[in-house]
């Protein structure tokens, strides 16, 4: 039977939170961003794994990890072969699950930042019942709220954008391992952002699952004070 298998990205340095250390080892309420993250999907019904994709000179997930986690370690896979980007600690990620029987081609892969430690569990079964049977996979995402503005060079406004048939993207961003597999395979990486925009490389279509305002990214500094408040 297909399992949905949680891959969890988790190699990043967080340059723009400049907390001097990679934001998902900030603690909020006593534990890590990432073990915040990692309890959502370890305590859903409907994953039977997860896997974190650390960087490989990592020192910060074995000094948290033992205060921090509530989940017992045989739902949680911890992997070392983080990139140079988002997506190519992706690919090493699921290479190694395939590699080690740890997942197999038909499996669905839900990828999803270890920064955005706010996710709804309501959400993610909307992901799952949404799009789990469907071939060319989906993500979570929200309508475009605010009205949008194309900036010309010297930053004055070019264009309004009609927003009508635009969404936000967010994770979990949900795949077969296969196909996955596939849209990472080769080629530069660097510059795709999410899993679902390689997977279009591939002229695949996947769907847009409503997501969830709370789901969000902890990116710039003024983020922290609303994943604060989320996470009390
Ligand atoms: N990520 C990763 N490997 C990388 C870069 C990013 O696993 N080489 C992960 C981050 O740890 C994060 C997620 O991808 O969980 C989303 O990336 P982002 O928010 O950009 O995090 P950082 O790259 O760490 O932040 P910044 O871009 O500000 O440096
Ligand atoms: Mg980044």
């Amino acid at each position: 039977m297909k399992r949905h298998i949680a891959l969890i990205p988790a190699a990043g340095v967080g340059e723009r939170f400049g907390a001097g250390k990679p934001k998902q080892y900030v603690e909020i309420n006593g534990r890590t961003v990432l073990a915040h993250t990692l309890d959502i999907f370890t305590a859903h019904p409907d994953i039977s794994l997860t896997a974190v994709v650390l960087s490989p000179n990592d020192t910060y997930f074995s000094e948290t990890h033992q205060a921090c986690f509530q989940t017992a370690s045989d739902q949680l896979i911890v992997l070392r072969c983080g990139g140079e980007s988002r997506a190519e600690t992706v690919r090493n990620g699921l290479n190694a699950l395939l590699e080690r029987g740890l997942a197999d081609a038909g499996d669905n892969i839900l990828v999803h930042d270890a920064a955005r430690c706010c996710l709804p569990a309501e959400a993610l079964g909307r992901l799952i019942s949404e799009a789990g049977d469907a071939e060319e996979g989906g993500i979570l995402a929200v309508p475009v709220a605010d009205t949008l503005k194309q900036a010309d060079e010297h930053r004055r406004i070019n264009a309004t954008v009609p927003r009508n048939a635009l969404w936000q993207a967010q994770t979990p961003q949900l795949f077969r391992a296969d196909l996955l597999q596939r849209a990472l395979a080769e080629g530069d990486l660097s510059r795709i952002t999410d899993e679902a925009s390689a997977v279009e490389m591939l002229g695949i279509r996947p769907r847009l699952v409503q997501g969830d305002s709370r789901n969000l990214k902890l990116t710039l500094p003024q983020d922290e004070f609303i994943v604060r408040l989320l996470l009390k």
